[in-house]
């Protein structure tokens, strides 16, 4: 192989390796422009030192709230090892959006048979919104190994309809996880 193959060969090399940089690139643009793929995290700091004193994640101010504006609330404490509340009521066919935050370690909020799913780093709280549109009832694990007691953390949403949605006078809405 004289010296100038090498140096062609070099050279495509090059090139094929910024034709593959560029596509890479290109697929984060178009996904992250226009496609509005993000990372579902929401970045709103929180200190997790002081949730028990935090007004918002009181615990009288957990689970479910219909807000004054008619939109839909879910506060959820993600804790070693269980999810504060337990049984999660939402409105079938409205969007309700979800507050979660771990005063420990990292755990997971996933909603099987949802979109919604996403890490719950202590420090911050994560926020999404989704919208069911199947009443049944629907398992929540925690998806993120936070421990020896990991396996056993879970809570269920309640996805209900008609007359099996309501609330309390002050907007709240409760269930039980059936035996
Ligand atoms: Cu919490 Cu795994």
């Amino acid at each position: 192989m004289s010296e100038e193959d090498i140096h062609r060969s070099e050279l495509r090399w090059g090139a094929i390796a910024a034709f593959a940089v560029g596509i890479m690139i290109a697929v984060i643009v178009v996904s992250s422009f226009a496609m509005a793929i993000h990372p579902p995290s929401h970045v709103e700091a929180i200190d997790p030192t002081t949730l028990n004193t935090n007004v918002e994640f009181a615990e009288c101010n957990l689970g479910t709230r219909v807000n004054p504006d008619g939109s839909v609330t879910v506060r959820i404490i993600a804790t070693q090892f269980e999810f504060l509340p337990r049984c999660i009521p939402v409105p079938k066919g409205q969007q309700v959006t979800f507050r979660v935050t771990s005063p420990d370690v990292i755990h997971g909020f996933f909603i099987a048979g949802s979109n919604a799913n996403t890490m719950v780093v202590p420090g911050y709280v994560a926020q999404l919104r989704t919208v069911f549109s199947t009443a049944g009832n629907y398992l929540m694990p925690c998806h993120e190994f936070c421990g020896l007691g990991h396996s056993e953390m879970w809570a269920l949403v309640k996805v209900l309809e008609g007359a099996q949605w309501k609330t309390d006078a002050s907007g709240k809405a409760s269930c039980e996880i059936p035996r």
